[in-house]
């Protein structure tokens, strides 16, 4: 009897809708990202991270989150930040909370919690009372924030909280069909952040500023020799975004308000600036606007978070949009089981 040829998906899953979600929308051809309905810009403008997160998990805004801040063994951590992540979210799996709200309390705790593994000497300065933000900062940094520094990621954090079903997001839904609980689930979520194509955008961003940096005066040039080369200008362009990435609306107008008078600002935005030129004039038949990674490298740099952290500071934000996909996801309850078709080479 013949085999009935099911179905085949794309490569990638790219057109593919494989859930109903009432979290996010992202409308790349209109430039507009919403979550829960409400636009990004207004978002950014109206959530601290600590309100965001139970949120984003059931609409219900709730005024005075209490993170939760639980002691961790002093271990020797893996080496790699996105992998010390991961084995604290496994070491928390003991005694992880069943009841969600708790669980969002932890989920706000986490960037306290990481920054004391991997930070080196903010515990002089450190102020346990103060907002995660600010705690993070400090333990990261070694010194206390400024005010304007710690709106600057708060904002960041917000925006990066969320984008529908992106690669780890996608993997925190498989795993919560599991029954996995939310601990573990978000274990799986940093490995497939921990990927470049996922997480590692910001390092290239950050790489082009240092550049421009070293030759302050002339932004254009370095950028032309980039193109000349046939090399790609990190923070532009967009897969899905084809008029505006709100998300770089939205983290451009916070950078300049907070931090706009820091040298770093200025150059940034004459980095920017020199590469839409440049951009617009080699491509002029497509758009190539500013990417939500251009505004995340600058933040980084401007409120002191090294390198090797960018990758984990993202996945601490991701840690609110993937707590929601797997409650919504537990509450489908239905197993994700894909097929594979057979191939001798
Ligand atoms: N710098 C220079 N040229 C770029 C470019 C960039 N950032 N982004 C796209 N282009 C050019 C390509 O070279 C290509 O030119 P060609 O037709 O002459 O070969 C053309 O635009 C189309 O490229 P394509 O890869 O099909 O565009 P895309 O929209 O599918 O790609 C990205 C989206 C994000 C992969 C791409 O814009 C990119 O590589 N950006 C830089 C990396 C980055 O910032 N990533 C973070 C994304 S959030």
């Amino acid at each position: 009897m013949m085999r009935e040829t099911p179905w085949v998906a794309p490569p990638g899953l790219e057109g593919v809708v494989v859930a109903d979600t009432a979290i996010s929308d992202v409308d790349g051809a209109g430039g507009r990202l919403t979550y829960r309905g409400q636009p990004i810009g207004d978002v950014v403008r109206n959530f601290r991270f600590e309100e965001l997160v139970p949120w984003l998990v059931d609409g219900v805004r709730r005024p005075n989150v209490q993170p939760l801040v639980l002691s961790l063994p002093l271990e020797p951590w893996p080496r790699d930040p996105m992998a010390a992540l991961a084995v604290i979210l496994l070491h928390l799996g003991d005694t992880w909370p069943d009841d969600l709200d708790e669980g969002c309390a932890m989920i706000c705790g986490l960037p306290v919690m990481f920054g004391r593994v991997v930070g080196t000497d903010g515990d002089s300065v450190w102020d346990s009372t103060a907002g995660v933000a600010e705690q993070y900062l400090t333990l990261i940094t070694g010194k206390k924030p400024a005010s304007v520094q710690v709106r600057a990621l708060d904002a960041y954090w917000v925006m990066a909280a969320e984008h529908s079903l992106n690669a780890s997001t996608f993997a925190v839904r498989i795993a919560a069909s599991t029954g996995a609980r939310l601990p573990l689930a978000l274990a799986a979520g940093v490995a497939v952040l921990s990927g470049p194509l996922h997480g590692g955008a910001p390092e290239g961003v950050l790489e082009l500023l240092d550049a421009v940096a070293e030759r302050s005066d002339c932004p254009e040039a370095i950028l032309e020799e980039k193109l000349q080369r046939g090399e790609r200008l990190m923070g532009f362009g967009h897969r899905v975004y084809r008029s505006v990435d709100p998300r770089a609306q939205a983290l451009r107008e916070v950078f300049l308000d907070l931090v706009g008078t820091e040298p770093w600002a200025d150059l940034a935005v004459r980095t920017e600036q020199a590469a839409l030129r440049l951009l617009a004039e080699r491509h002029p038949e497509r758009v190539l606007a500013t990417n939500v990674e251009f505004y995340a490298a600058a933040v980084f740099k401007a409120v002191g978070i090294p390198r090797l952290l960018c990758p984990p500071t993202f996945a601490l934000a991701r840690m609110a949009g993937w707590t929601a996909h797997w409650s919504e996801q537990h509450r489908e309850g239905r197993l994700i089981r894909p097929l594979a078709r057979f191939r001798t080479s």
